[in-house]
């Protein structure tokens, strides 16, 4: 089957306070967004990539990424939009338009640039197994509230039954392009899919796919993953 990532890496950054795209910050010597393309095309499973990149970057986001792609896979990229959910939107209509024989479609932020392989093929394979949307999950550790407008707390959700999402999220791409034409929202694809009433299976996901946020993540990355690693 033909597997596309889809990698929206459009955003300012803003929260990471670096003065670039996030996506282009590096972490010992290597951009997020290079350590993530990378890591997508060596799991062996995504034969292409297509980057969201700020409209403005997209000249210097494809020279940064160019040097990723081989035999084995090809990046692509191309101007994304407003919101995460436009970026997605616009790559996920490149793959289809672009690249033939897209039948499963990765949604992966170059945020968790140290996702292991193993969870990239854990999402193709249990796609490729027939199930429409799949998210890499982990368990939660910290008790968590819900509160009201006032900050006092309305509920405590049983921790046994919550779990910390992580990308990529992987879809079957009809399913995808469903979802993102419905005109509804959410805070991220399988939130999306699953308004529409398809179901999501969890996979387990891994402490090394952290999403790097804020200058802390990016502390904790340079401390734990080393110059000549991914
Ligand atoms: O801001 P946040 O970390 O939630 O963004 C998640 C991902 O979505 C990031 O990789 C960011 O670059 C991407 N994004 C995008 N287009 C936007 C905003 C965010 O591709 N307009």
């Amino acid at each position: 089957m033909g597997v596309v990532a889809l990698v929206p890496a459009a955003g300012r950054g803003e929260r990471l306070g670096y003065g670039m795209p996030k996506a282009l910050v590096p972490v010992n010597g290597v951009p997020l967004l290079v350590r993530a393309v990378r890591g997508l095309l060596d799991s062996g499973r995504v034969r292409h990539v297509v980057v969201a990149a700020p409209p403005a970057d997209v000249d210097v986001v494809s020279t940064v990424t160019a040097p990723s792609a081989s035999a084995g896979g090809a990046v692509h990229v191309v101007a994304g939009g407003a919101e995460r959910s436009d970026s997605v939107r616009l790559a996920l209509e490149y793959a289809l338009r672009e690249i033939p024989g897209t039948t499963v479609v990765l949604v992966h932020d170059a945020a968790r640039a140290f996702t292991p392989s193993a969870v990239v093929a854990a999402v193709v394979d249990a796609v490729e197994a027939g199930h429409p949307a799949v998210v890499p999950v982990l368990p939660v550790t910290d008790t968590v509230k819900e509160v009201d407008d006032r900050g006092v707390v309305t509920s405590t959700p049983d921790r046994a039954r919550l779990r910390i999402v992580q990308t990529p999220q992987g879809f079957a791409a009809d399913v995808l392009l469903r979802a993102h034409e419905s005109g509804l929202h959410a805070t991220d694809d399988a939130g999306l899919v699953e308004r529409l009433g398809v179901p999501v299976l969890t996979v387990p996901g891994h402490q090394d796919a952290l999403k790097i946020t804020t200058p802390f993540d990016l502390a904790v990355a340079r401390a734990l993953f080393p110059e000549d690693g991914r």
